[in-house]
């Protein structure tokens, strides 16, 4: 079916989760701290190169062909990466041995990603809506609300702290409102949903049909669920930044217990 859903509403509903106290206080905690702001640069860093490389997660060639945009999306999520990588080096280079980021190991973006996937994935396979595209998509859809959410609740609050230096607050904005910029304007999943499913199938393969089959039995619900996910997880990891002497102590001790291996 085609899906009708109220975006900017599900955003405004979501929202709330990120303006709950414990974790508005974690974003202002992330943003008046050098060591915490760098973390989270890095960690955002990590998020968005899992994100270039979800593009090659559709695994079918014909109908990745029909999705508009996509080679920009992965070039741009690219680009996210690296401003932001970029950034935390020349911003804090004292969290940096040889530009190698010293509490790698500790990094939320992988296992933030990975978790969500992997729980998108399962309760596709339950209600018997799995497929590469279907998982694709939907993930897609619940990390873009989630990014702009996070990002802007992020830009806010960096815009707001007294205690950074002037150099480093205009950089991070800049940066933030960069991507956000980008964010914003990329191709809505659910437009991409919809057009193909009305798209001719004229000359597609059997894989190809059996994945807009399977397409076609996605809900409205199966892009709000890991949506609403994607954000109670990031506003969990956020709240640990509200108790910054306890995360800070955990985040040197996973990387002393297992120092990074690259970066
Ligand atoms: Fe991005
Ligand atoms: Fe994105």
């Amino acid at each position: 079916m085609s899906i009708e859903l109220d975006e900017a509403a599900l955003r405004r509903d979501l929202q709330t989760l990120l303006a709950e106290p414990g974790c508005a206080r974690g974003i202002a905690n992330l943003a008046g701290d050098p060591f915490f702001l760098n973390f989270f640069l890095v960690s955002v860093s990590q998020g968005e190169g899992l994100g270039e490389a979800a593009v090659g997660m559709i695994g079918q060639e014909e109908l990745a062909g029909y999705i508009r945009d996509l080679k920009r999306q992965e070039i741009e999520e690219r680009g996210h990466k690296e401003q932001t990588l970029e950034g935390a080096r020349e911003l804090f280079p004292e969290y940096f041995d040889a530009g190698r980021y010293r509490y790698e190991t500790a990094l939320q973006g992988r296992p933030y990603y990975l978790a969500v996937l992997q729980a998108n994935r399962d309760r596709l396979e339950r209600l018997g809506r799995y497929s590469r595209l279907n998982l694709y998509l939907t993930t897609t859809f619940a990390y873009e609300i989630m990014v702009v959410l996070l990002y802007s609740a992020a830009l806010e609050a960096v815009r707001h702290a007294t205690s950074i230096p002037d150099r480093v607050r205009s950089r991070v904005v800049a940066i933030l409102d960069r991507i956000l910029g980008e964010e914003e304007t990329h191709v809505g999943i659910l437009d991409q949903h919809n057009a193909l499913l009305a798209m001719s199938r004229a000359g597609l393969s059997d894989e190809a049909q059996s994945m807009l089959d399977s397409l076609g039995m996605l809900t409205r619900e199966d892009y709000a669920a890991p949506a609403e996910l994607a954000v109670r997880q990031v506003a969990r990891m956020m709240r640990r930044y509200a108790e910054p002497e306890t995360y800070r102590a955990e985040i040197e001790g996973a990387a002393a217990a297992a120092p990074a291996e690259g970066c």
